[in-house]
């Protein structure tokens, strides 16, 4: 077996999903991070940019961008004091670190800009950075509202800048191979997509430890509130911000925006879902939060149905399912499988039952009489399908970069641009629309709003 293939027990290990049990053997991707810089970086070529928000999105995308060719950190920006640090460590250089981003955007030496900042603020700083004339890599969900998010679009047009979104799945190779599987037809017509996200530690619940220097000396708070609503200094507010309907937009904004960004690129879908109904509720994490602690929401896409959870009371994991007329495709964690069904025409062999003899020895006849079984239909179908996994310590978030930068270069837009990122962020909106309204949320795309159904 060669180094880019595995065996049952080893996939078994990679990943517990349930079609991988089934599976005898399967292929290793390799990562894509080469392709996007197919040719070695010039010095003349190389991006510089920086990151504002450093905090913990920010830290992992200037981490990741040490394993990015041709890329160069020449700032970083935060409203906690103590972030400067922590950005500077991430990207092992000790670059300028300040609290005020306009101080980046005034730098002529500045290509673009990495935006990990709480979702509420994404809007305002990403208008900057368009019109100083940089581009952007903006971290999920691009927009807060859906007034931001249309906002956001004119911005990056009116100074034609180069976007991506930061759900890095859409450059996962384990996405690439289940998009090139989806394209090839294999699943016949898929009409239900189904995918769950779920996780149960305090931490995945954003119930995340307070720093003991946390203070207004520390944290510039009124740049937080930023236009929302005045409130006195609350540390709570500010490190659990994912918790709070002004700051963030609960599981649909943190993980929904993933799991609908990865079934838009795989099915090739860039349009709002037309529809969408809601239900959950806050079952454990009952204190200092506004949204719920689980939520399914049922999306109605013109070809398909969507049906997404995600609980923060259950540690099932990450999944993706495609369910087709010719066969199934599961997303798993860090693996993928494909799974035929024996479509072949076969005679009735239930309702007969209920016949007596002699019309179903005369039916059957008649019925192979009129399907004879060519050589194409006595070909055994595979069913052991096919599996794949991404490579140990795999990071999609090293291509998703590196495909930006290299955008940057060649200003070829990428897939998950401005348009796909507003997309995926109001499949978000829709969710929670109907939730807290306790109806179907109806995407109305003349007024480019949300309506009650
Ligand atoms: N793609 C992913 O997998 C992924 C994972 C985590 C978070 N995120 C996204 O990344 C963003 C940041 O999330 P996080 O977990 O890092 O949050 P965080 O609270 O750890 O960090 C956000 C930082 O932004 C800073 N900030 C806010 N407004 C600012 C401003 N005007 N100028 C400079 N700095 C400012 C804050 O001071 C804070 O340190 C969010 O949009 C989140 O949804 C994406």
């Amino acid at each position: 077996m060669g180094n880019n293939s595995f065996t049952r027990r080893q996939f078994i290990h990679i990943g517990s999903g349930a079609l991988a049990a089934t599976t005898v053997a399967g292929t290793i991707l390799r990562p894509h991070l080469l392709s996007a810089a197919a040719r070695p970086v010039a010095p003349s070529d190389t991006v510089r940019f920086a990151s504002i928000g450093t905090g913990i999105r920010g830290c992992e995308l200037l981490e990741a961008s040490t394993h990015v060719p041709g890329v160069e950190c020449v700032a970083v920006c935060d409203l906690y004091d103590s972030r400067h640090a922590a950005g500077q460590e991430a990207v092992k250089s000790n670059v300028p670190a300040s609290g005020d981003y306009r101080t980046i955007l005034d730098r002529k030496d500045v290509d673009a800009v990495i935006i990990a900042v709480m979702d509420h603020q994404h809007r305002h700083i990403f208008e900057d950075a368009c019109a100083a004339g940089k581009d952007v890599y903006c971290e999920k969900p691009m927009s807060h509202t859906v007034e931001d998010g249309f906002a956001m679009i004119a911005a990056a047009h009116k100074a034609n800048r180069i976007i991506q979104i930061g759900s890095q799945r859409v450059s996962s190779v384990l996405y690439a191979k289940a998009k090139e599987i989806y394209d090839s037809g294999k699943l016949g017509e898929v009409t239900a997509i189904e995918a769950y996200w779920d996780r149960n530690s305090p931490s995945g619940a954003w119930v995340y430890p307070i720093p003991p220097n946390a203070s207004e000396k520390t944290i510039d708070w009124n740049a937080f509130l930023g236009s929302g609503p005045k409130r006195p200094f609350d540390p709570v507010l500010f490190f659990r911000w994912r918790c709070f309907r002004d700051y963030g937009e609960g599981l649909a904004g943190d993980l929904f925006v993933h799991l609908i960004s990865g079934i838009n690129y795989i099915s090739g879908t860039n349009v709002v879902a037309q529809r969408a109904q809601s239900s959950g509720g806050l079952f454990h994490f009952k204190a200092g939060r506004e949204f719920p602690d689980l939520i399914e929401t049922i999306y109605d896409y013109p070809n398909f149905r969507v049906s997404l959870r995600c609980n923060l009371n259950n540690d099932g994991g990450e999944f993706i399912g495609f369910y087709g007329t010719k066969g199934t495709m599961i997303i798993k964690d860090s693996t993928l499988t494909y799974k035929p069904q024996d479509t072949r025409p076969e005679p009735e062999g239930y309702s007969i039952f209920g016949w007596p003899r002699e019309l179903r020895e005369q039916y059957l006849k008649q019925w192979h009489e009129e399907h004879p079984r060519t050589a194409a239909l006595a070909a055994k179908v595979d069913e052991e399908g096919e599996s794949y996994a991404a490579p140990p310590g795999y990071s999609d978030t090293v291509d998703h970069e590196a495909n930006f930068f290299n955008a940057v270069r060649t200003r070829k837009v990428v897939t998950e641009n401005e348009i796909f990122g507003n997309n995926a962020a109001i499949g978000c909106h829709l969710s929670n629309f109907a939730y807290f309204n306790k109806c179907i949320a109806v995407w109305d795309p003349a007024a480019m709003k949300i309506v009650k159904g």
